[in-house]
């Protein structure tokens, strides 16, 4: 079977309908976008997580509208082959229904593809309106990294089968109401593996297991760029902190002890 690459919104649906898995990193600046565009990675998810691991924030409600549209436009310039998720970030889908529309809008004039929300209750109106306006809407339910607060921290969700039963209608409301693909973030995998089963939409799993249309990580957990943060999620694809780490002291050694630059690396 040939493999499919995404390069439009339903390329997601070919995917799944041919059982192949898609994947999908976060991604939130220019340069690492351009190695991304370069790999045979799916899609690429302009996260509010970037509030915490570009920004430092403890949580992603510090992102703001300004900020993920900058983000989203750096990403466009390094990237203009893959496909582009901006996340719309806390509160500014939860206004007036203008306001809501309008932020996707700003997303969607970055330059991204679609845009990704959290929760569906009280937001099917929204992403209806926003299907319908020809704004490509991707779904994230589960663990709402949004709702950090309400949900007592960062926890698997749908623990219990009412919990389990509100997932598995928020899935169903979700693609009712039109969105091309669904984030599970954070439940057990035999949920998962329910609902990737019950929706004619991919889901794409992040502490998630295997058994969903596809899987997202950020970026820079991927990497091992984030040693403190070490979930059961998580691989490593990389040991990028220590690699980083021998990369800068080669650099100031070499600089201290006058092998760098060479004559090579001097102007004559
Ligand atoms: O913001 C983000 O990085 C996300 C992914 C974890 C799905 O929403």
């Amino acid at each position: 079977m040939t493999p499919i690459k995404v390069q439009s919104v339903t390329d997601f649906q070919l995917k799944k309908e041919s059982g192949q898995k898609i994947t999908m990193v976060t991604c939130y600046d220019s340069w690492s976008a351009k190695l991304l565009d370069a790999s045979p990675i799916d899609a690429l998810l302009i996260g509010d997580s970037l509030a915490m691991v570009q920004h430092g924030h403890k949580t992603t409600l510090p992102a703001n509208l300004a900020m993920m549209a900058l983000h989203c436009e750096a990403v466009v310039r390094g990237a203009p082959h893959q496909f582009l998720v901006g996340d719309l970030p806390f509160m500014s889908y939860r206004k007036s229904f203008e306001s809501n529309v309008s932020a996707a809008e700003t997303l969607m004039r970055t330059g991204v593809h679609a845009v990704k929300l959290e929760g569906a209750d009280g937001n099917i109106e929204l992403i209806k309106h926003l299907v319908q306006s020809g704004i490509p809407i991707m779904g994230h339910i589960g663990l709402t990294p949004q709702s950090i607060y309400q949900m007592g921290g960062f926890r698997v969700q749908g623990k219990n089968p009412k919990a389990a039963e509100h997932l598995k209608n928020q899935a169903l409301a979700l693609e009712d109401a039109g969105c091309f693909s669904i984030v599970l973030e954070c439940v057990p995998s035999t949920l998962a593996q329910a609902v990737t089963q019950s929706l004619s939409i991919p889901t794409i799993g992040i502490g998630a297991g295997a058994n969903t249309d596809g899987q997202i990580l950020v970026l820079h957990d991927l990497l091992g760029f984030n040693q403190e943060f070490q979930p059961k999620f998580v691989r490593h694809y990389l040991n990028g902190a220590e690699l980083f780490q021998k990369a800068i002291e080669s650099y100031v050694r070499d600089t201290h002890e006058g092998h760098f630059p060479s004559e090579k690396e001097s102007y004559k």
